[in-house]
This record gives structure tokens, sequence and C-alpha cells, in this order.
């Protein structure tokens, strides 16, 4: 298979229209069987569920070209769970989970030429995503829906690829305590946009929300999860009800523990406990692992001893260690690796 001529080197994380998606339909409380086509327009209702109260969600995964020329994804399953979980909060229509890896897999080997070649610091961002089709004006579900996956071939989330960040803790709420923080729903992301515009006004890379209920816990920034690391070499991320459960994340629990043999845990962080940690950095498929340099609470500089200019060196194994997982230069727990090709 020939690749396509991509300067894959220096792609950012932004969207390449590639040759072929997977759209399946939902009508009369079925699922259709699904195709693959070249149809990159979606066409809906101008009263469409999703266009009118916001009913959709989606999921993000990647797929990797292995160093023996694989072609493979991570632990699809747990995001055909995770979209299960968006669906049943959003009264949504579940896509059941063999199907979902089926359709990646298939959405994935028809856009082979799309899959950046191993080493080029590239890979293919895979989109699922479901949302409301037919007309609805009351407030309630929709009746029919659509579930599509497209790819398009990425480069690192954040300009500057692995340079420490500096982040701001934020004055706007992400997620309530009972809300949908913890699935991924469009809307959440949509109430991110303002403050993440007004962050990048300010000269910071991301915000980091604090728990809504008691503004004194971390939570996770718009688009990734949390891990820090102790002064005693301890990896600890925040437990809570209103983040969304990372499956990088609690895959690089398991690397701590199990590949590198530390202290892992789950827990309540507080704010008032930045200030302690060695390192930090942002976890999830687009950020892979982005070390934190910098966080600032409203002028307030906390600087984290591993510095601006590299990660420092637990946040450095815990990151070669699972992309090298993922791009199968180390040998994979069980059922992590779908192989595509
Ligand atoms: N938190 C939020 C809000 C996200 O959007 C994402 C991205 O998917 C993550 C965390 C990281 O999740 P994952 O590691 O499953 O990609
Ligand atoms: C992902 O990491 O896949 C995400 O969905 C984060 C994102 C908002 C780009």
């Amino acid at each position: 298979m020939e690749k396509k001529n991509i300067d894959w080197g220096n792609l950012g994380f932004g969207y390449l229209q590639t040759d072929k998606r997977f759209v399946s339909n939902f009508k009369n409380g079925a699922w259709d069987e699904g195709v693959l086509t070249e149809d990159d327009k979606v066409v809906i209702s101008e009263c469409a569920g999703v266009l009118q109260y916001a009913q959709t969600c989606f999921e993000g995964m990647k797929a990797y070209t292995t160093e023996d020329g694989h072609i493979v994804t991570f632990r699809p399953d747990l995001n055909a769970e995770r979209m299960e979980a968006s669906c049943l909060r959003l009264e949504m229509p579940v896509f059941p989970k063999d199907k979902f890896v089926e359709a990646v897999v298939k959405t994935v080997e028809a856009n082979e030429a799309y899959v950046p070649p191993y080493g080029s610091g590239a890979t293919l961002y895979i989109r699922p995503y479901m949302f409301g089709s037919n007309p609805v004006i009351g407030v309630k579900p929709a009746d029919e829906y659509q579930f599509r996956i497209f790819t398009t071939p990425v480069g690192p989330y954040f300009k500057g690829g692995v340079k420490p960040l500096t982040i701001r803790i934020c004055d706007f709420d992400r997620a309530a305590p009972h809300g949908t923080g913890h699935i991924k729903a469009g809307l959440n992301y949509a109430m991110s946009l303002h403050a993440i515009v007004d962050a990048h006004h300010q000269g910071y890379d991301e915000n980091m929300y604090l728990d809504a209920a008691t503004r004194t816990k971390v939570e996770e920034t718009g688009g990734a999860n949390f891990i820090f690391v102790t002064k005693d070499g301890k990896v600890v991320t925040p437990k809570s009800n209103s983040i969304l459960p990372s499956i990088t994340r609690r895959s690089l629990m398991v690397v701590a523990k199990d590949y590198l043999g530390l202290e892992v845990e789950e827990r309540e962080v507080y704010k008032e406990e930045l200030k302690d940690f060695a390192e930090a950095g942002l976890c999830g498929t687009a950020a892979v692992i982005s070390p934190v340099g910098k966080i600032v609470d409203h002028g307030t500089e906390i600087c984290l001893p591993s510095g601006m200019s590299d990660m420092g060196p637990v946040t450095k194994k815990l990151y070669e260690t699972l992309t090298g997982i993922q791009m199968g230069r180390i040998e994979a727990p069980q059922g992590w690796i779908k192989v595509i090709k």
C-alpha cells in the first residue's frame, strides 16, 4: 500500500480529510449494517436533536504503525464501553461493542494510506461519534441517530511537542458534581471553549479545572486527565466522579505499577498539594503525556521542580513505556493491542 504524500513530521493536531468514513443509521429502534463511504458531508434536518439540544457524544483513539510494520489500535474495547456509558447518560441508543470495534478496524483499513509510518511522530486519529438526527423541538431525545467514524492523521496536540506547558487554575467550571463530566458528551467541550480561548489570550496553554462544589480539588483539563509524581516517586492521579475516565490514564497506572514498579494512588488531589509535587503531566489520546512545567493560581506561580525545558524523569519513563507498548517496541499486557493489519 502506497502511503499518501504527506509531510508526516510536520503535522499538527488538525483535520485532514481522508478517503473513507463509516456511517450507520439508527431508525425504528435498530441500527442498520453501516457502510464505508467517500461522502464526508452530513445532511440532517434543520431541527435535528444534535443541532437544537446538543445530543451528541464522541470518542477519540489512534492507530499506530508498529516497529515491525503492523497497524494497530490501543484498547478499542474501552472506547466502545465508554461510548456506551455516554449514550446511556444522554438517552442515545448504544452502538454494540463488537460492531464498534469492527467498524474502527474497517475504517482504519480503508484509510491505510493515511496511517503515518513508524517513527514519523504522527499517528492516525480516529473519531467515532453519534448524534440525534431527526427533528426534535420539545426537549426530548431524538428517535433517529447517526453513528460515524472518521480518521485524520495528526501530530502533537500541543505545539512544541513535549515542551513543558504552562497552565492556569481556571475560574470557570467544566462539570457539575452530578452532571456529565464523566462521559464524553459534546456539551462538555462546548462549555470549555470560552475558558480555553481566554486561557490562550492570557498566555496559558491549558486550564486546570477544579471541582465545582468546593473549588479545592484538582479535576482535569478540557481534554486530558492529570498525573502527578510526588517527591518520593509515587504516581498520583485525581479521583473524581466528574472527570472523564481516561483510557490513557488508566493504562499509565498499570504501566507505572507493573512495568516500572512504582507506587500508584488514585485519590482526591487538593489544590494545596500542587506545590509539593515533583512532576506533573496531562494524559490522553491526543495529549499522550504532555509535561506541565508551571501552574499559575491567580498570579501565584507554582514551578514544578522538573522545570520548563524537559519532561521530568518519571514522566519520561511513563511516556517511553506507554508509547513503546503502542508502537510494538515493548510487550503489551494481554488484550491491549488490537492488530488491524
Ligand atoms: N479528559 C477529557 C476531558 C478528554 O477529552 C480526554 C480525551 O479523550 C481525556 C480526558 C483522555 O482520555 P483518553 O485517555 O481516553 O483519551
Ligand atoms: C482525545 O484525546 O481523544 C480527545 O478527545 C481530546 C480532545 C478534546 C482532542
